[in-house]
């Protein structure tokens, strides 16, 4: 589904974050909606597109996730023409981060590695909030082939591969490099490996469907994407056995 924004009813502000975004209503339900500021209009559209597909995976793998779809004629104020529209939710923040929070988020590491989500927290660690004791990622726009502020992530691949490695499993956990990390670092194998099976569990005729219906690209570029992602998912399978042995 495209969210046409002509029909929706402006009703809030921007919330913290880096890209133009505002609070939408459309029969009495609300969203959040964002833009993009940087680059082309073809820019905007990938951007966007990468972020629903982000999204429609990381509830393939069973993740928590706002119900993503893309947006069509955003006002100029929001940057592109093209965004993404969530359904709004109402959590409770992250921080502070009890016991039964971090473990909720634990829950979901492998499905955001995979995917190479790197902000699912975010440096405000506001990406994700708790809903009913769940976490939920609300912002998917750091997720596969860009990073949250617009650039390409693997500028030295052609657009639509990623790498085999899934380089997020080790990245994400080291606090030197995420800000955020010590939410993952006390994971013990067993719960890598918990959060390994919900990935292990998309099947390659799903990540091809998802890939090709709402991937940015024309077909070649998204059959290379599905390919990466089946191979990301290999390899964290590959990871798993690794910390067993
Ligand atoms: N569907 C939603 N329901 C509730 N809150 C939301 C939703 N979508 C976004 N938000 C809130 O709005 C904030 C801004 O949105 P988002 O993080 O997607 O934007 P961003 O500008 O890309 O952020 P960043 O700077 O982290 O890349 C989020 O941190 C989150 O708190
Ligand atoms: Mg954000």
């Amino acid at each position: 589904m495209i969210a046409q924004l002509s029909a929706f009813t402006k009703v809030g502000p921007q919330l913290p974050g880096s890209n133009p975004g505002a609070q939408y209503e459309r029969q009495g339900v609300r969203y959040y909606v964002k833009g993009s500021a940087v680059g082309s209009e073809a820019i905007g559209i990938a951007r966007a597109q990468n972020e629903v597909l982000t999204a429609k995976l990381l509830k393939a793998a069973g993740a928590g996730v706002v119900d993503m779809d893309l947006a069509q004629g955003l006002p100029p104020e929001l940057g592109s023409r093209w965004g993404v529209a969530s359904r709004f939710i109402h959590g409770k923040p992250l921080l502070p981060a009890t016991g039964r929070i971090v473990e909720a988020v634990w829950l979901d590491f492998a499905a955001h590695a995979w995917l190479a989500n790197r902000d699912v927290i975010g440096h405000d660690f506001l990406n994700t909030v708790i809903v009913d004791g769940v976490a939920i990622n609300t912002d998917q726009g750091g997720g596969l082939l860009f990073t949250g502020q617009g650039r390409l992530k693997y500028p030295e691949l052609a657009f639509g591969d990623m790498p085999a490695d899934v380089m997020e499993w080790f990245t994400l956990r080291d606090t030197r490099i995420n800000p955020a990390a010590w939410f993952y670092d006390s994971m013990s194998d067993v719960e890598l490996r918990a959060s390994a099976r919900k990935v292990l569990a998309v099947t390659d005729a799903t990540i091809i469907q998802l890939v090709h219906a709402y991937g940015p690209g024309g077909s070649d570029l998204r059959s290379r994407l599905a390919n990466s992602l089946i191979a990301r998912r290999e390899a964290t399978g590959r990871l798993i056995e690794a910390s067993s042995r």
